[in-house]
């Protein structure tokens, strides 16, 4: 690989820069989707709890979709079958192909899309932007054009739906609160980072209006939706204009 300019002499060089000192994500995440039968939860071909409980609420109602670090497109899938029209995005290249093997099973059409959400830039094009897990699993340096880049994404009084680690479960399945400065003094996200409810609110609360935030509820083997007690489920409203 051509080795990159070392000189910083823009934001999207520093950015670069601090992407370097971390972990490449998609050989990761590659590596991670290469074996389908190990017994990870969001494995499950199953939509999550709150995403349904929102549809059937009649609180989100169709429109266009757009779903970051769609994963193997669980809820992708689920939206494209009840009203969305559906645009998914994942950095995994076996993510996605998977996720194109159970759209064409359930016989839904979603566009599944290989790429990194650091390089969408769509414009007020969106009612509904979803993210299952991923935020927690990016860089903190990334997180401020991550979330410009949703709020550019949703029309006003568009939703966004998140599921992120809530702190203190780790035995359970879920992760650390570490502070933002502690992933780059330890050059490690600790396999995710938990958001507290005030910090979740510190950083999308100048964006949007909080809707709900609650923790998910868990559901068993045999429910027709996922669920694990260890996540924030949280839906914000893109502040309507005028
Ligand atoms: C915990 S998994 C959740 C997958 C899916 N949302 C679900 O719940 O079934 C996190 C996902 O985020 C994806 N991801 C991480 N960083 C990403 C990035 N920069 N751009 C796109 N996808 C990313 C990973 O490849 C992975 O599929």
């Amino acid at each position: 690989m051509p080795k990159m300019p070392e000189t910083i002499k823009s934001m999207e060089n520093l950015l670069s820069m601090l992407d370097s000192l971390m972990r490449e994500p998609a050989p990761f995440w590659n590596k991670f989707y290469g074996d389908r039968t190990k017994g990870v939860p969001f494995f499950a071909d199953k939509p999550d709890e709150n995403l349904v409980s929102f549809v059937e609420a009649g609180a989100l109602q169709g429109g266009r979709m757009l779903e970051l670090g769609c994963g193997p497109g669980r809820n992708a899938i689920y939206a494209a079958l009840h009203g969305f029209d559906v645009k998914a995005v994942d950095l995994s290249e076996e993510a996605i192909t998977w996720a194109k093997e159970r759209a064409v099973e359930k016989n839904a059409t979603v566009n599944f899309t290989l790429g990194s959400v650091f390089d969408l830039s769509p414009q007020s094009e969106y009612d509904l932007v979803y993210d299952a897990g991923c935020l927690h699993h990016l860089w903190p340096h990334r997180r401020i054009g991550y979330i410009e880049m949703i709020h550019h994404a949703l029309k006003d009084g568009g939703y966004f739906g998140l599921t992120c680690f809530a702190p203190g479960f780790t035995e359970m399945g879920g992760a650390m609160e570490i502070s933002d400065w502690d992933v780059y003094r330890d050059r490690s996200m600790h396999g995710g980072q938990a958001y507290s409810q005030e910090k979740l609110r510190e950083i999308f609360g100048g964006y949007f209006e909080l809707v709900e935030i609650r923790m998910m509820k868990e559901c068993m083997e045999n429910d027709p939706v996922f669920g694990v007690p260890f996540l924030w489920t949280s839906l914000w409203r893109k502040h309507s204009k005028g």
